[in-house]
Parts: C-alpha cells; sequence; structure tokens
C-alpha cells in the first residue's frame, strides 16, 4: 500500500481544481491552514494525515487508526469475503473504515492481528530489511528433530516462488510443540516449512510481533486500540 505525498499546490488543485499560480496567493492571504497553522509555501507536503482547510472548509482531517485483534479460528485475514467472516467484520464501521491487515494468518489460524490505515507503519512491519520478528506457537502431528531446527535457520526452498525463505528460528517447547520466529511472511510459510518434512501443522498462534506481545486478557475475537508505547513496540 502506497501513501501518496503531495506539494500543497497540487494537492490544493486536486481538491478544488484551483490553478497552481492562484494558491500561491492564496498562501499569502494566509486562507489556508496546514496542521492549525497558516501554509507559509505551495512547496509543503501533504501526507495522508495531514489536515487541510482552505477557507474554513476542511479538505482533509484524517486520523491515523491501530488496531490489535486477537483473530480465532474460521475467520479469513481479509477485508471482505462472500463465504465468511473476515477480520474486519468484528469491528463496529466506525473503527473498521479504511483499514487494511498488516500481514495475515490463515482461516484456522488463530492470534495477534494488526490492523491501520496508516500506509507507512504496516510497510515498515513487513520491510525485507527492517526484518520485524514474527513469533508463533505450533503444535504438530510428528516430533522434530535438530536437523528440522538447521533446515528453518538455513532457509527451506519454495519452488513455486524460486526463493529460499529467510532464516527462522525453530524452538522445540516439548516434541510436537514448537516457536517458530519468522521474519517474513509467506502464503502459508509456517505450513510449507513443516510440509517439506511431512509434518502437518495441527495449531497455529501468532502471539508477538517485534516486543509486542499479544496479552492474554484480550480474549478471542476481541480487538482494541494500541497506544503509542506499544505501537513502537511493533516497529
Ligand atoms: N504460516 C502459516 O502457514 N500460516 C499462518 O497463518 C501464518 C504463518
Amino acid at each position: 500500500m502506497k501513501t501518496k505525498t503531495y506539494r500543497l499546490d497540487r494537492f490544493i488543485q486536486k481538491y478544488m481544481g484551483t490553478a497552481l499560480g492562484a494558491v500561491r496567493l492564496m498562501v499569502a492571504q494566509k486562507r489556508i491552514l496546514v496542521d492549525a497553522e497558516y501554509a507559509t509555501s505551495v512547496q509543503q507536503l501533504i501526507g495522508e494525515f495531514t489536515a487541510v482547510i482552505v477557507d474554513g472548509q476542511t479538505l482533509q482531517n484524517n486520523h491515523p487508526r491501530y488496531i490489535v485483534l486477537h483473530k480465532p479460528r474460521g475467520i479469513v485475514s481479509a477485508t471482505s469475503d462472500e463465504m465468511h467472516t473476515t477480520v474486519i467484520d468484528l469491528l463496529p464501521q466506525d473503527i473498521s473504515e479504511g483499514l487494511h491487515l498488516v500481514g495475515r494468518l490463515d482461516f484456522n489460524s488463530t492470534g495477534l492481528m494488526l490492523l491501520t490505515n496508516d500506509g507507512q507503519w504496516s510497510r515498515g512491519i513487513n520491510d525485507s530489511v527492517k526484518k520485524v520478528p514474527k513469533y508463533y506457537r505450533v503444535t504438530l502431528d510428528k516430533p522434530v528433530d535438530d536437523a528440522v531446527v538447521a533446515a528453518f535457520n538455513a532457509g527451506i526452498y519454495f519452488a513455486y516462488e524460486d526463493i529460499t525463505t529467510q532464516p527462522a528460528q525453530l524452538n522445540i517447547i516439548s516434541p510436537f510443540e514448537v516457536e517458530v520466529i519468522l521474519t517474513e511472511g509467506r502464503y502459508h510459510q509456517i505450513k510449507r516449512m513443516f510440509g517439506h518434512f511431512q509434518i502437518e501443522v495441527l495449531t497455529l498462534h501468532r502471539f508477538k510481533i517485534g516486543r509486542f506481545e499479544l496479552e492474554d486478557d484480550l480474549p478471542e475475537g476481541a480487538y482494541r486500540l494500541l497506544t503509542d508505547t506499544e505501537r513502537r513496540l511493533v516497529l
């Protein structure tokens, strides 16, 4: 999701059809407020959350929203679906308006989902350079051994995309239960990595992204707004 930034004159032109030269005059006449201050230059940059008022008329006044949701099984990670309930359906409409998903979980996976209308934030979380870690608790139909741990760490080849997965950490908790730490999010990634060894994933729960952990008192299906501190823990 790309976040658009405009120069002030192009922004006003787009919303009001005003000629670029006329915007310069409006700035000089102090008719434009940008984030509650008089505009000083037609070159000021207007982002998706910059408030712009012209002659008392609000052209844009969006606020960033950051949501944490505890996804239950049997819910689709999508903004719309003809057959099933989506994570967006779990939110009231005034909250869900304009949100997108920061990564996905499979239909039967559970746990930490983040949603936002801030494209810059979500891009940072999925950035292949930043490598924000995502933590999963996974139960399996067969026990894993050290060879699987080593293979996860070395990366596993996915023929369909012709890529090798980034090093992933696999911590054995008990013979049939492991913790997986990924820094990327490919389609069905964990299931496919275990599938490579004919091991089936029985349950998969994401409990942490970055340094932000899904707390026990947010029940399945429930959501809340993230605080600024929590948002910084994610990224
Ligand atoms: N990997 C998977 O296979 N499924 C998920 O839901 C998340 C990661």
